[in-house]
């Protein structure tokens, strides 16, 4: 049976770690059209554990985890693994949705973009910030502000704001503390893994209600172990500007939105710890008729409509969003942010 014949898709999962358990699996429990059906580890502690708590199959070895009958698999393994492990899925005929970033390098991304469509497979990034209601309406509502002037945003991650924050949030986690030890060894250079982990979300949005960058000019600043990136870029339609912030940590509540101005009016983002799995706050303003429209939207997870997302792309052939294209789109950014700092500064085309 095919999955446009199957009621449900056929989901496996694999990297069993932190993004998995907070939200990915809990959200396949409740996402309608999926029916998680395996997990994999490579650590036997977290495939057995985590499988045994969704009452499905685990395994410790990706290649025995595509030999069962599923149509797609989530990604959620470290950022290195990325394209090696979408690809081994894409190559036993699974459609992938991938965590962000789509790929550790541009090459690799465009690759896995090229892969999934020689064979006819989708293809999505988990830049689950698009399946936000309250951004979802904001890229809505900047086709009615005409030509774009000014975009601003800012992104800053709270530093020991964050730990309560996720004890509160998140459930209780199974946890390989070898895995710890050893994936921390990879986060050591925290200029490039930090750049790398929050620039993806923030270029993916800024593209979806902006559009894209011509260039970018970005300077890095260092306070102990706190980074910050500062850029601007020129809008690749029109003469507009987009100014950004990057920061990681702030001493301070998390900080995200963006204000966006327009020919006509403007609209104004305001979005939350991802995790309180509440839609952004926006503001849309007409000055023609000096209204402004403050829709107001339920709780929502981003994790739940993304997987929802995923699996009708899969069903009717739509297109993912967002798809390899614009994954591929935010890993260039991020190589440009890091070059452009690294010259103090230089401006870097897209
Ligand atoms: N979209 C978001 O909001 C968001 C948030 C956090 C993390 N992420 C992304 O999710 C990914 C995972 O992050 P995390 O924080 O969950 O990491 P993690 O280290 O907690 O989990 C990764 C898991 O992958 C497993 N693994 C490693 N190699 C494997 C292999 N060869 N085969 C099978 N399993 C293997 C590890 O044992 C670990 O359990 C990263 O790419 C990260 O950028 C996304």
């Amino acid at each position: 049976m095919t999955p446009t014949t199957r009621e449900k898709v056929r989901l496996g999962l694999v990297g069993c770690g932190r993004i998995a358990q907070v939200a990915h699996l809990p959200a396949a429990r409740k996402a309608v059209g999926v029916e998680l059906v395996a997990v994999c580890d490579a650590s036997e502690h977290l495939s057995t554990n985590v499988a045994h708590q969704y009452g499905v199959a685990g395994f410790t070895d990706l290649d025995a985890m595509l030999a069962v009958e599923l149509d797609a698999v989530i990604v959620a393994t470290p950022d290195r693994l990325h394209a090696s492990n979408a690809t081994a899925a894409l190559e036993a005929g699974k459609h992938v949705l991938v965590e962000k970033p789509l790929a550790s390098g541009a090459d690799e991304a465009r690759q896995l973009g090229e892969l999934a469509s020689s064979l006819g497979l989708k293809l999505q990034v988990g830049a689950m910030k698009r399946h936000d209601p309250g951004i979802e309406y904001a890229h809505e509502a900047v086709g009615r502000i005409g030509a774009l002037l000014s975009v601003s945003c800012w992104y800053r991650v709270m530093a020991a704001l964050r730990p309560p924050t996720e004890a509160t949030l998140f459930p209780a986690l199974v946890v390989d503390p070898d895995v710890r030890t050893h994936e921390a060894g990879f986060k050591a250079d925290r200029e490039r893994y930090l750049l790398a982990t929050h620039g993806v979300h923030v270029f993916d949005s800024l593209r979806y209600l902006a559009g894209d960058l011509r260039d970018l000019s970005v300077r890095k600043t260092q306070v102990g172990s706190d980074f910050a990136w500062h850029g601007r870029g020129a809008l690749a339609e029109g003469a507009g500007t987009a100014t950004f912030e990057i920061a990681a940590n702030v001493h301070a509540d998390w900080s995200e939105g963006f204000d966006i101005y327009g020919e006509l009016g403007h609209v104004a983002v305001r979005s939350w710890f991802p995790f309180y799995r509440r839609a952004s706050a926006v503001r849309l303003f007409l000055e023609q008729t000096c209204e402004e429209t403050v829709p107001k939207f339920g709780d929502a997870d981003p994790y739940e409509r993304q997987l929802e997302a995923f699996a009708r792309a899969i069903r009717d052939g739509s297109a993912t969003n967002p798809g390899a294209e614009d994954g591929l789109a935010a890993v260039q950014m991020v190589e440009a942010a890091a070059e452009s700092a690294r010259l103090d500064g230089a401006v870097v085309a897209l």
